[in-house]
């Protein structure tokens, strides 16, 4: 960034000698709030007409501002607006663009503001514009796990606990735990779009302004809710920021867990899947090589939102009311963190809409696990056995077995009987692997019919979200 140009604060009058030129460049944010520019150009020309409706502005004015405002606009989509660290940031730097552009009637538009107001303004419409953007990537990655959920209602694979083969589940189950974890997040971000609904323009420095503005006015021109009810409040509220960063952190939380999933299951060792090749990539050394990069990035970008989030939460932890400059540096959280997600979403979503699934591999390990040992001290309950006895009873079989390199159903009727004479023939049933899943019939459950209830639940959830994408835009 050019380090010349025009060296004159819109401040300087009070100052004898111009600032170090350290101070200069620890000072300057617009090396990065430049990205606030479309939404201070749109907060500049409500704020301009709001000027002209009560008399500060002519309207010949308001005309030659909102052109100027406009051209600027123009510049900035062709990238020919210029940006110089002397500017300090883009509020500063869109004046005095307009300034240059239009001469001395430019120098009315800043009369009832504060950039104090106008850059908590500008973050909230980038926040909530891009809150809109997530809950559609959401929706997107809703329907790729509902889509494989559908195709797989009758495939088994072992769930786990610790890591550890536990019980066979359907892997439409699987796919609709995520489901529900990520209609949380579509939720969350509901939520923080709310939170940024509320004005801060019009608060002033802090005080408010000695001119009879009208808030209402530019709330419903920018789409806001409402103007903030209380001026200090309004300059020093950063929390949409922090609910967008807690909703961001607690998805890439799910993000990497999903991403952690996919790696292991990718992997010689599980087996379980194959991630497409438009999402993995090789090895320099290594011919063999198909690495699941993309979930190793995503994985690691959730541990860069996740510091996002506590960055800001450290920045504003004990700042006095109402601005501080401390402030300026919000931006670098927020930014980070929409850029990871505008990337890591529309990739999960497309890596598990192309992900293949080996079935056979998935039944082969429910099968050769011990993972219906529950159900076989659950047979014996059913034959009168407290539970605690037959687990016992079980785990002694299941002993036996990994001694013997057998599995429960490799065992005879009369090796059963051995262990608790309460076996019968009806026993085999209760070692098959379907049947256990279909018994497994509890609200919630994996069998096939609760299984099913959830997919019509989540395919309606998933229609009212995409719904309401829709009117958002
Ligand atoms: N660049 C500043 C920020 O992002 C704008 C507000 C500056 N206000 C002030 N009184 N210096 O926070």
């Amino acid at each position: 960034m050019e380090g010349s140009g025009d060296n004159e604060k819109f401040w300087s009058g009070r100052f004898e000698q111009p600032p170090h030129e350290l101070f200069e460049q620890l000072n300057a944010s617009i090396s990065f709030d430049w990205r606030l520019a479309p939404y201070d150009l749109q907060g500049s020309i409500a704020h301009a007409r709001m000027l002209k409706d009560i008399g500060v502005l002519t309207s010949e004015e308001f005309s030659e501002i909102e052109n100027g405002l406009g051209q600027i606009m123009a510049e900035l989509a062709q990238g020919e607006f210029e940006l110089m660290l002397a500017d300090e940031d883009i509020h500063s730097a869109i004046e005095k663009r307009l300034i240059a552009i239009m001469g001395d009637g430019a120098k009315k538009l800043h009369t009832a503001r504060s950039r104090n107001d106008q850059v908590a303004t500008d973050l909230a419409l980038f926040v909530q514009d891009h809150i809109r953007q997530h809950l559609a990537d959401i929706t997107g990655l809703l329907e790729s796990l509902l889509t494989q959920a559908r195709a797989h209602e009758a495939t088994i694979l072992p769930g786990y606990t610790h890591l550890q083969r536990a019980q066979p589940v359907l892997l439409a189950h699987h796919f609709l735990a995520y489901f529900e974890m990520f209609s949380r997040d579509y939720v969350r971000f509901w939520r923080a779009l709310d939170a940024a609904k509320v004005m801060p323009l019009g608060a002033g420095a802090l005080a408010g302004v000695n001119y009879p503005i009208k808030r209402e006015d530019t709330a419903a021109e920018l789409g806001f809710e409402r103007p903030g009810a209380n001026s200090i409040d309004d300059v020093s509220n950063r929390d949409f920021a922090l609910d967008y960063l807690a909703a961001a952190s607690t998805l890439c939380i799910h993000l990497s867990r999903l991403a952690t999933e996919l790696i292991l299951w990718s992997s010689a060792e599980f087996g379980f899947v194959e991630i497409a090749d438009a999402f993995t990539s090789g090895s320099s050394i290594m011919p063999q090589k198909k690495n699941a990069d993309a979930c190793e990035l995503i994985r690691a970008r959730a541990a860069k939102v996740a510091a996002n989030q506590q960055g800001l939460t450290t920045l504003m932890i004990g700042l006095p009311l109402a601005y501080n400059k401390d402030m300026q540096e919000d931006k670098i959280y927020v930014f980070d963190t929409t850029d990871t997600l505008l990337l890591t979403l529309p990739v999960m979503a497309e890596m598990i809409a192309t992900l293949s699934v080996k079935k056979e591999r998935m039944l082969a390990a429910a099968s050769e696990s011990f993972a219906l040992a529950t159900d076989v001290a659950d047979y014996l309950v059913g034959k009168g056995l407290p539970f605690r006895e037959a687990h016992k009873i079980v785990g002694g079989l299941v002993r036996s077995c990994i001694d013997g390199k057998k599995g429960l159903s490799d065992l005879s009727l009369e090796e059963l009987q051995r262990a608790a004479p309460e076996f019968d023939e009806s026993c085999f049933e209760a070692i098959d692997i379907e049947a256990a899943v279909v018994r497994k019939d509890s609200y919630g459950g994996t069998s096939p019919r609760q299984v099913a209830t959830q997919l019509a639940g989540a395919e309606r959830r998933l229609e009212g979200f995409q719904q309401t994408v829709n009117e958002l835009e």
